[in-house]
């Protein structure tokens, strides 16, 4: 594994495998037997705001013996219009790996190509591959390494975005079933669902019949980074899909409710459902450290 740019480019067979050294390095935090990263820099080059992502990342880093260098394209000339493939070129010859946050995908593959050094995406508009497997680690933790086929989990709310996106194709390599519900507007297009071509993924615009029965559900804000102007048109029709007490009824008994955050209460889930479910929402922000040193370090240490 060189790069880790989407959902999508990994197996199953990778998925599980970054999972299991999630859970390895959990438990070893604090006492880490090799450090990979002795001796490297890895820049955190971020257009757009982060808490979890930006602290977990230059937390993991150090913690795996490098050096987190924080770049926001606020400062660099990226953000004067310094092309992508230029930046990444000047960067690959200095520094030892790269973890992205910004608006198009390209740009991260980009990056990748032009720089030759190991690149993260710390989240575009297309996908947020940390987020996933710092939540299917959670969730692997609250209900045991088991088979991921006997799970439902559902995505409420804007399930188009990026992390609706990469919901599926941890639901296509893994084989839950995953039950997205939102306006039609939200909803994936014909051409997404074809490309997944995945039986276990439904789509919805009824709530109810997404979190019947199911055991994980997610949502995630409406309004996501990049789309603020679109905030008093968008909020109307995504309410039928705000997680909340009357909506949790139908779920399984033991279900849970998880949440990337930031959370906007009152809008896509409850103050009452988050607090409620604050100790998994949490642990699931704490994971996303575990999951990303797992990322860090099969970069560092792979051959191919
Ligand atoms: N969930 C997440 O990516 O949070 P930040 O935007 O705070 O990094
Ligand atoms: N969909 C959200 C995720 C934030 C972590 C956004 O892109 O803003």
């Amino acid at each position: 594994m060189k790069n880790l740019l989407s959902i999508e480019e990994l197996t199953g067979d990778q998925i599980r495998e970054l999972l299991a050294l999630g859970h390895q390095l959990k438990a070893e935090r604090g006492n880490h037997s090799t450090l990979p990263l002795a001796g490297q820099t890895w820049a955190l080059i971020f257009s757009k705001s982060s808490t979890r992502t930006r602290v977990s990342f230059e937390v993991g880093i150090s913690e795996l013996g490098g050096r987190p260098m924080f770049l926001s394209t606020r400062d660099i000339q990226l953000g004067r219009g310094e092309p992508i493939k230029d930046t990444a070129r000047v960067l690959g010859r200095m520094i030892h790996g790269a973890v992205i946050r910004t608006f198009d995908q390209q740009d991260v593959v980009d990056f990748a190509a032009y720089s030759g050094i190991p690149t993260i995406n710390a989240l575009t508009d297309l996908e947020h591959p940390c987020q996933i497997l710092a939540d299917l680690l959670t969730i692997e933790e609250q209900y045991g390494v088991g088979s991921w086929k006997d799970m439902k989990i559902s995505f409420l709310g804007d399930v188009d975005n990026n992390m609706g996106r990469s919901w599926m194709w941890a639901a296509k390599h893994l084989g839950f079933t995953l039950a997205l519900a939102g306006p039609e507007q939200a909803l994936p297009k014909a051409d997404t669902l074809a490309a997944l071509a995945c039986p276990n993924i439904i789509c919805t615009t009824d709530a109810a019949e997404a979190v019947r029965d199911c055991t994980v559900i997610n949502t995630d804000t409406w309004i996501s980074m990049g789309q603020e102007a679109e905030k008093g048109t968008k909020e109307k029709a995504f309410f039928p899909y705000q997680v909340n007490n009357e909506l949790l009824r139908l779920a399984e008994k033991n279900h849970c409710v998880m949440h990337c955050l930031p959370a906007y209460r009152g809008y896509e889930i409850t103050d009452e459902v988050l607090e409620a479910n604050a100790p998994i929402i949490f642990r699931e922000a704490e994971n996303r450290l575990h999951a990303q040193k797992a990322v860090l370090y099969t970069l560092a240490t792979s051959k191919s």
